[in-house]
């Protein structure tokens, strides 16, 4: 709970409710809003065919789905963006239709997205009062009194952000609190949240939930999305599940378990899968050596073996991701090389990477894993042209076939291979991504955050997929920022902290207290049992022997944990 809020937020309205306290806002407990049996279909698909959900003020509600199970559909017409084919929407006791997106915000909706779209040149104030700027005399615009509400609002959120700076530069999760503000100047009632902690790393998660519980303790209703249930059990106080566009559960959140919410979203019991024997591994495919981008990453020199999998953990923003773009020639580097099987690669680019053998799945999916106006099988059989292609022409017949073939394994939803990718959910577009190098088998596969935005049922299934791939000889690089994600899948595991490689662990030692403790630079907090001796400090196996002195000046930084 944030100090500014003036009041603990879990113990129904505080006393200082702000906006929100208006007399015709629904009292803590009452209905603020229901969506009764909405429909919405696009042409022949039917993306929602019974959406309903009930929200009550001071409730943070969440809604569970499998990858296009309707949950941004049911959004958009939350946020008047999509007219609902049929059903009903109250608001406030009031039955109201929203002709547009002014019509849900007159209404007291507010819609948060993964992404938002600030004007990078407007100043926060500005973004937040865009339209509707408060005027001096000679309509001038008022610029103090603008800065002023929004100030005083981020102090209510509890958040210190400037309204008077540039939007530009701003984290995502910097642009986010700026939508809240801009949700709570509107004086919005219900806020919807479409998975907003996606992107962002451990610490501005937990940030964020201070601020959704201040909102919720102000009197709003949250509606809130996540992939990951952990969340959920979190600061979520009801759920609601949706599964092939049709409601199936609504409950208290702490009537149900984890497998009672994934039973309800993929409507059967998920089977358990063991992580099988790997083979050992094989020849390098993969040397970066003493790899260096000034300011970004320094001096990381790694190799990967075919039919190992190397995870790099670390914070968000710690140059893992930097590091991956350079090897696959995004972005160039200052110094140090790149070999594939022994050879360098000598030009810096994504089409000689491919050349030699390395595949990628970036962290942004949309802007530079897809072509958005391609066919879903164009953008699956992008990596795989060379195979598919015979005497110069791309074969639509096998190019139809790799598809169908990865979107059955993957549980790709989507209504025809021939539509654009564009009108798959977010989820199915990242498995599209996913479908395109997996299916390539390259010599080297890097990936980045490779089940972010995917459902927890297809997650396990890219985790086999992995291991699979690996257990054919295909040496994966991968990043991720679930720590159980990397000490499931990877052989070995390292850990970069401020541009530098800190840690080396094998799977046997790692421990996500190890890996939290070389990414934060924090000490390794000793469990009880456990005598000093036998922990061999992370530094020691560390790849750049620099790094210890840094671990000294970094005890000022606060303790985080990665995701
Ligand atoms: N504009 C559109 N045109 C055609 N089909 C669409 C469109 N928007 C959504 N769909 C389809 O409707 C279904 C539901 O999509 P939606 O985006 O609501 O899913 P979601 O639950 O948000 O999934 P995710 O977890 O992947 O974000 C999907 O099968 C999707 O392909
Ligand atoms: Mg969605």
């Amino acid at each position: 709970m944030s100090a500014s809020s003036g009041a603990g937020g879990d113990a129904g309205a505080p006393a200082d409710v702000g906006q929100l306290a208006d007399a015709g806002a629904p009292a803590v407990g009452e209905v603020a809003l229901a969506l009764q049996h909405a429909a919405k279909s696009f042409g022949a698909v039917q993306a929602l065919i019974d959406g309903s959900v009930e929200l009550r003020a001071g409730e943070v509600h969440a809604l569970l789905g499998e990858n296009g199970a309707g949950k941004s559909t049911l959004v958009k017409i939350l946020a008047g963006v999509y007219q609902p084919d049929s059903g009903t929407l109250v608001v406030a006791g009031r039955e109201v239709t929203l002709h547009g997106p002014a019509a849900a915000r007159a209404a007291g909706i507010a819609v948060i997205y993964q992404e938002p779209t600030l004007f990078p040149d407007l100043t926060v104030a500005e973004n937040m009062f865009i339209g509707r700027q408060p005027l001096r005399s000679g309509r001038r615009i008022d610029q103090g009194a603008m800065r002023a509400e929004a100030a005083e609002i981020f102090k209510r959120l509890g958040v210190p952000l400037d309204p008077g700076r540039i939007a530009r530069g701003l984290s995502i999760a910097d642009q986010q609190v700026v939508e809240i503000g801009k949700a709570l100047s509107l004086n919005a009632r219900v806020i919807v949240m479409d998975e907003p902690t996606a992107a962002l790393s451990a610490s501005e998660v937990a940030r964020l939930f201070d601020v959704v519980r201040t909102l919720r303790g102000q009197g709003a209703a949250v509606l809130f999305i996540s992939h990951r249930l952990e969340e959920i059990f979190t600061i979520c106080q009801r759920v609601t599940v949706m599964r092939d566009g049709k409601h199936v559960l609504t409950d208290d959140v702490s009537n149900l378990t984890a497998d009672d919410m994934v039973r309800a979203m993929v409507g059967r019991e998920l089977e358990k899968r063991s992580r099988g024997e790997q083979a050992e591994p094989g020849q390098t495919v993969l040397e970066i050596s003493r790899l260096t981008r000034e300011g970004v990453f320094i001096d990381i020199s790694l190799a990967v073996r075919a039919g190992e999998v190397v995870a790099l953990a670390g914070l968000v923003g710690s140059g893992r991701s930097e590091v991956a773009r350079a090897v696959f020639g995004i972005d160039k580097y200052d110094a140090g090389g790149v070999n594939v099987r022994g050879k360098p690669l000598r030009k810096a680019s994504p089409t000689g990477a491919m050349a030699a053998g390395i595949g990628f799945v970036p962290e942004d999916r949309r802007q530079q894993g897809l072509v958005m106006d391609m066919s879903v099988q164009q953008n699956v059989a992008l990596a795989s042209l060379g195979r598919l292609r015979q005497a110069g022409f791309i074969r639509a017949s096998s190019e139809r076939a790799l598809a169908s073939d990865w979107a059955a394994r993957l549980a790709i939803k989507y209504s025809r291979l021939t539509d654009p990718v564009s009108m798959l959910s977010g989820g199915n577009q990242q498995k599209v991504v996913l479908a395109k190098w997996l299916s390539r088998k390259p010599t080297v596969l890097i990936v980045d955050e490779p089940t972010r935005g995917i459902d927890i049922a297809t997650k396990a299934e890219v985790h086999h997929l992995l291991l699979q791939l690996a257990r054919d000889g295909v040496g994966i690089l991968m990043i991720s920022s679930e720590l159980p994600e990397v000490l499931l899948v990877s052989d070995r595991i390292l850990v970069m902290r401020e541009g530098r490689l800190a840690a080396e662990f094998t799977r046997s030692e790692a421990t996500e207290e190890r890996i939290i403790a070389a990414a934060t630079g924090q000490a390794e907090k000793q469990p009880a049992d456990q005598a000093p001796a036998d922990g061999a400090p992370a530094d020691q196996t560390a790849a750049d022997p620099t790094t210890a002195d840094q671990t000294a000046a970094d005890s000022t930084t606060p303790p985080r944990r990665v995701p």
